[in-house]
């Protein structure tokens, strides 16, 4: 338990209510979760299933027409023909990520992975006994690991590598031929390939289809809680090599037993043509967010080299103004008003440079921020 990390951002989230609770006015920019609610078809679908008595357990890799749902998604979206034996119903993307790299790992086993990047991978990989090699990744490759630095890093005691794309914190897309090569090379080393694309459908103008179109030998990791603005339900999904499935089975049987399933079958209408028209209107006020966000904190002289494509991130170099991000955004909070998260949560690569900011907020209130951190900082 001493090297699982606590979310550190949870700490500067609890002093920014208890400021608020204190009647200081507070934007958030910290938050990595769409404000939007749930949408209303499915709701109505999960009242529904209420009222029909679905509140038993479900097979442990999900309803069957949830499934068949998502496989068919893939057709449509991604021109991807995935079965849906190989797709299982999960507690969020975090019960696919446990599951995909409790199957893969022994202990002592090596998994390769993006240095910033989601956090809890690393922890998932040392609950497992195993050991999370954090790649230093910049601007250069988007943020992004590359196909000869995973090569270069590959051992004996590697088994996976780990991509996210768009990636949180920063933002960025992998480019399909990189992701590609990656595989390829991952394959050729006897290992796997685990993509999380739980942001999926978030991306503005860039190309972003799924893995799935290009290979059967991914692991892919996928969620309601982004593009679907259902959080809360803790609803996700992997898709796993055939091989795999009964494994996979095998552990979420015992891990979880099955997923909510009140919140598959509110799911099914995740996928309707009236929800799906609702997300892209969405998707589009969080692109225009970004085109806000992004050129303003550049004015302000924050680094944003590798521009964000996707996801409602920005990973902005505050190096001009600090050698000490943590001690910045505690700054930032306390004083302005204005709450962001600083690079330490996300690895070891820097961190001290970089804050995160989320555009998980309106325009007005992003533009308040602005303002604020322009008087904090003296323009
Ligand atoms: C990259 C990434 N993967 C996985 C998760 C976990 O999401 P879920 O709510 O689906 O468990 C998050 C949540 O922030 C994330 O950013």
């Amino acid at each position: 338990m001493g090297e699982i990390g606590p979310f550190r951002v949870m700490e500067l989230l609890a002093r920014a209510r208890a400021l608020e609770e204190a009647g200081r006015s507070i934007v958030h920019m910290e938050i990595g979760e769409p404000d939007f609610p749930t949408p209303e078809p499915v709701l109505a679908a999960a009242q529904a299933a209420l009222a029909a008595g679905h509140t038993r357990y479900t097979p442990a890799l999900g309803l069957p027409a949830l499934r068949e749902a998502i496989a068919r998604f893939y057709r449509e979206r991604d021109g991807a023909v995935v079965a849906p034996e190989r797709i299982i119903i999960t507690p969020g993307a975090s019960g696919a990520l446990l599951l995909a790299l409790g199957v893969l790992l022994d202990p002592g086993q090596r998994v390769v992975m993006a240095d910033p990047g989601y956090p809890c991978n690393r922890h998932f990989v040392r609950f497992l006994e195993g050991e999370a090699v954090g790649m230093p990744v910049d601007a250069q490759s988007g943020y992004q690991l590359t196909a000869s630095q995973v090569e270069s890093r590959w051992d004996d005691r590697t088994v996976a590598a780990m991509v996210a794309s768009p990636a949180n914190p920063t933002g960025t897309v992998i480019t399909s031929e990189e992701l590609t090569a990656i595989d390829r090379i991952v394959r050729r080393l006897g290992g796997r390939l685990i993509v999380d694309e739980i942001y999926h459908g978030l991306v503005y103008g860039a190309a972003a289809s799924s893995v799935l179109a290009s290979t059967d030998a991914a692991f892919v990791v996928n969620s309601f809680s982004k593009y679907f603005s259902m959080t809360g339900w803790r609803l996700g999904w992997l898709v796993a090599p055939d091989a795999y499935v009964p494994e996979v089975e095998k552990l979420a049987q015992n891990l979880f037993i099955a997923a909510s399933t009140p919140a598959q079958y509110a799911a099914l209408a995740a996928f309707l043509p009236e929800t799906l028209a609702e997300l892209e209107v969405r998707r589009e006020i969080f692109r225009r967010r970004r085109d806000l966000l992004l050129p303003a904190l550049r004015a302000l002289g924050f680094r944003v080299d590798a521009a964000p494509q996707g996801a409602f991130y920005l990973y902005a170099d505050c190096s001009r103004f600090t050698d000490d991000s943590r001690q910045f955004a505690l700054r930032l909070l306390e004083e302005a008003g204005v709450a962001v998260t600083p690079g330490d949560d996300f690895g070891r690569h820097q961190p001290e440079r970089y804050l995160r900011f989320a555009y998980t907020t309106s325009e007005a209130q992003l533009e308040e921020g602005i303002r604020r951190i322009a008087a904090f900082i003296g323009r």
